[in-house]
């Protein structure tokens, strides 16, 4: 990408005491870019989310915020972000509509409208008939949603969520995910942090996996998916039982055609085809729709599968170090006569 980015974090260190919460951190998140950085308890998200909205300093290492440094330039910085932080940080004293309106005076927002904006973000977030209530007699779920309006009244061209979506309700979730997705649109640069890996899944341009302080894996979701090709892999149901012979002379004329490791599952009657690392799913995929074409193979399916976004966490975060790096590797022939 050759736009500047929004957000530029450059070998960011956080160490308490002795233990290096945060491990020379290197990322970049462009304009109307999300990224979700994802890792398990205590590896070093909030840490993170904590330093980059200046609310930490840093034990070493640099960041900037749309062009301006977080550490030699903290109030430029923090002019054009707002952050939704893991614990909700409203006041309980207060009703939904004086906190809105602390917010809007904190961040010097225009006073003309300032009522009308704070309503329309309330009754956004079906919070309006709850306007003149304490915060402290709201709900969790209620409390997070208002929080998130706060952090979107000054229109942030960067927006930090930790974990935002923890204890909404389905209806809530999908909210917060179509308002982030309008955001996005209008080029709000987006950084988040999520247990729930389908809300990485369906928002995410590009994630991050966290270990440990490290990141250990980054790239779009099929990048990551590119990295465990031993994981994909075709499924042909036959539609009747090859007898043996037949299945003998199917199984070689398959491997001929197919790239990867081919099975066949009597119980299920189903040929399988595991990628090995330099496969091609569509290719492979291509390959074998050729073989059952050419060879009139009578079969009542075909699918294909590839790990969910859940599995390539699992895979990659919890696998021996150092993890594999993302191999160039050629595009690998289809057949051994080069089809
Ligand atoms: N103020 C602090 N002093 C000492 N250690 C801390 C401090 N804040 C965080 N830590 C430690 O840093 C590590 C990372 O914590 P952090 O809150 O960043 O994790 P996280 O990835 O956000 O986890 P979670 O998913 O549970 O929110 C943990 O081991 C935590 O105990
Ligand atoms: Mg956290």
């Amino acid at each position: 990408m050759s736009e500047a980015p929004s957000i530029k974090v450059t070998q960011l260190t956080k160490v308490f005491g002795k233990r290096t919460v945060v491990d020379r951190l290197d990322l970049e998140v462009f304009p109307g870019e999300l990224y979700a950085l994802l890792g398990d308890n205590g590896a070093g998200k909030t840490t993170t989310i904590n330093m980059l909205t200046t609310l930490l300093k840093p034990t070493s290492g640099r960041f900037s915020i749309s062009g301006f440094d977080g550490i030699a330039d903290p109030e430029r910085a923090k002019s054009g972000f707002a952050v939704v932080s893991q614990e909700v940080a409203l006041y309980q004293e207060l009703t939904a509509f004086e906190n809105l309106m602390f917010v809007s005076r904190l961040y010097g927002l225009p006073k003309k409208g300032a009522i009308q904006r704070i309503e329309q973000h309330l009754r956004q977030w079906d919070l309006l008939s709850r306007r003149d209530d304490y915060v402290g007699d709201f709900s969790g779920g209620m409390q997070r949603k208002l929080s998130i309006a706060g952090a979107l009244l000054r229109s942030p061209r960067v927006l930090f969520l930790d974990e935002p979506t923890v204890g909404l309700d389905p209806g809530s979730r999908q909210h917060i995910w179509e308002i982030l997705t309008g955001l996005k649109h209008e080029g709000v640069t987006i950084f988040l942090t999520t247990h729930y890996l389908e809300e990485a899944e369906l928002l995410a341009d590009r994630v991050g996996i966290i270990v440990r302080g490290k990141l250990i894996a980054e790239g779009t979701i099929d990048d990551l998916r590119g990295r465990l090709n031993h994981m994909k892999s075709i499924c042909v149901r036959m539609a009747r039982r090859p007898d043996p012979q037949e299945l003998e002379s199917s199984l070689s004329r398959l491997r001929n055609f197919a790239f990867g490791e081919v099975s066949y599952d009597e119980l299920r009657n189903t040929f399988s085809i595991a990628l090995t690392s330099q496969g091609h799913l569509s290719e492979t995929l291509r390959a074998v729709t050729d073989w059952i074409e050419t060879e009139h193979i009578p079969i009542t399916g075909v699918s294909t599968s590839e790990p969910s976004l859940e599995e390539i966490y699992l895979a990659l975060s919890h696998e021996p170090s150092p993890p594999p790096k993302i191999e160039q590797s050629p595009v690998a022939p289809l057949s051994k006569d080069g089809k």
